[in-house]
């Protein structure tokens, strides 16, 4: 039976005021559901939204709201709770409460713990997104980014205010599986590894070009697992918006030729690649070097194929361990097992296509395959998955004949 994932992990949960607080009552449930010890403190605009009998009840504990309560105080005061943390969680984490996190301000309870504590600081900001786009967020975000505050999200799509855009408060289930990798053993230190991740844009003219559905997100997923277990990680990335992950040396590309030469340079000095990247199989023979004009008449486009990258990789001299990827809609099993062997692969990751799993969307179900065995990792949040699948790529690793001898 696997450990829990957070496992006797204490952690400080910051609820400041915004819709999204009602969120963070689930969000306390599911970290004790994970092993966690939950105390919460709530500023005063968060017990507008929902009250401090709630958390409560949920974590468990008594919820602090301010820095003046003296019976408080006595009992565990403010320095003791910041050491209290291992962990220190604001969610949701509205405008005002980064601005004041920014600046360092010190005059409620919250703004003083993540500044007594040593802890990892997280937040998990929610807003409209007007105000999460404006430059003044913008920029007290990317400040605590600097000093080494995590930022997950936010996510994109419906606000309570009716509008739709950047500014929801990531879901519980993703925000423990990020808070999880980083807490991991460092299980993988001393290794190198790189992960090509996202799609590639192969272009027809100076504005179109033909990519493809990947997100990125279970490369990126990799890499920011890879590096939280110790490895020292490289990551070469296709065209997406996602932010690099803590501790990930990243490389930006555009089409597949770009990504084939970044891939080819880097993995010589890597001991796993991993291939998660959707990379293009064809691009136009010909890239107009003007926008293309309607003329009512068929155009004709000539596609030419690209270079296989993971199989340039495996007929290197000494190739690192190599980890491929096979979206498939059917015959999983059948069509992966022949692409291991036709790529020399050691192992390929293999996941369905379709029912809201795969691309363009948070979770994921693999079924990993090597020469002379399988195992199923069940549907769940890709962070989770990747921590999973790096586990057992270690381990094959390990028992490889390309595992450096120490
Ligand atoms: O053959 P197929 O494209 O399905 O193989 C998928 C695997 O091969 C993925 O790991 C992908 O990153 C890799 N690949 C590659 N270069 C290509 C096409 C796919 O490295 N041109």
């Amino acid at each position: 039976m696997a450990a829990l994932p957070l496992d006797g992990v204490r952690v400080l949960l910051g609820v400041t005021g915004g819709i999204a607080a009602y969120k963070a009552a689930d969000l306390v449930r599911r970290l004790r559901d994970a092993g966690a010890e939950v105390r919460v403190v709530m500023t005063e605009g968060a017990t507008q939204f929902v009250t401090p009998l709630t958390f409560q009840a949920l974590s468990g504990n008594p919820v602090r709201t301010t820095l003046w309560d003296s019976s408080a105080e006595a009992a565990m005061g403010h320095i003791e709770l910041a050491r209290w943390a291992d962990e220190v969680l604001v969610a949701p984490a509205s405008a005002d409460a980064l601005a004041r996190f920014a600046v360092g301000r010190a005059d409620d309870l919250l703004a003083t713990l993540v500044l007594a504590t040593a802890a990892p600081v997280t937040v998990v900001p929610a807003m409209n997104r007007q105000m999460w786009a404006h430059a003044a967020t913008q920029a007290n975000v990317a400040l605590l980014r600097q000093r080494g505050v995590r930022v997950l999200g936010p996510a994109s799509g419906g606000q309570a205010c009716g509008e739709v855009g950047d500014g929801r408060m990531l879901e519980p289930a993703d925000i423990i599986a990020a808070v999880a990798v980083g807490r991991g053993p460092k299980t993988l230190e001393g290794l190198r590894i790189l992960v090509s991740a996202g799609p590639t844009f192969e272009d027809i003219d100076p504005v179109r070009y033909i990519g493809n559905r990947s997100s990125g997100r279970m490369g990126f997923a990799i890499a920011e697992a890879a590096a939280a277990h110790g490895a020292d990680t490289s990551l070469v990335a296709g065209p997406v918006a996602l932010p690099t992950p803590p501790g990930v040396s990243r490389r930006n590309v555009r089409s597949a030729r770009e990504m084939h030469d970044a891939v080819l340079a880097a993995a010589p000095v890597h001991d796993i690649y991993i291939a998660a990247a959707a990379v293009g199989d064809f691009r136009p023979e010909v890239v107009s070097a003007s926008k293309l004009k309607k003329s009512g008449e068929p155009i004709r486009l000539d596609l030419v194929q690209n270079p296989d990258i993971l199989a340039d990789v495996a007929s290197l001299d000494a190739p690192p361990f190599l980890v491929g990827f096979a979206a498939e809609t059917d015959e999983l099993e059948r069509y992966a097992r022949g692409k291991l062997e036709r790529k020399k692969l050691d192992m390929i990751a293999a996941n369905q296509v379709g029912n809201d799993l795969g691309f363009e969307c948070a979770e994921n179900a693999l079924l990993l395959i090597w020469a002379d065995g399988s195992e199923q990792l069940e549907r769940a949040d890709k962070r989770v998955i990747a921590a999973a699948l790096l586990d057992r790529v270690a381990a094959r690793y390990r028992a490889s004949s390309k595992a450096r001898r120490a």
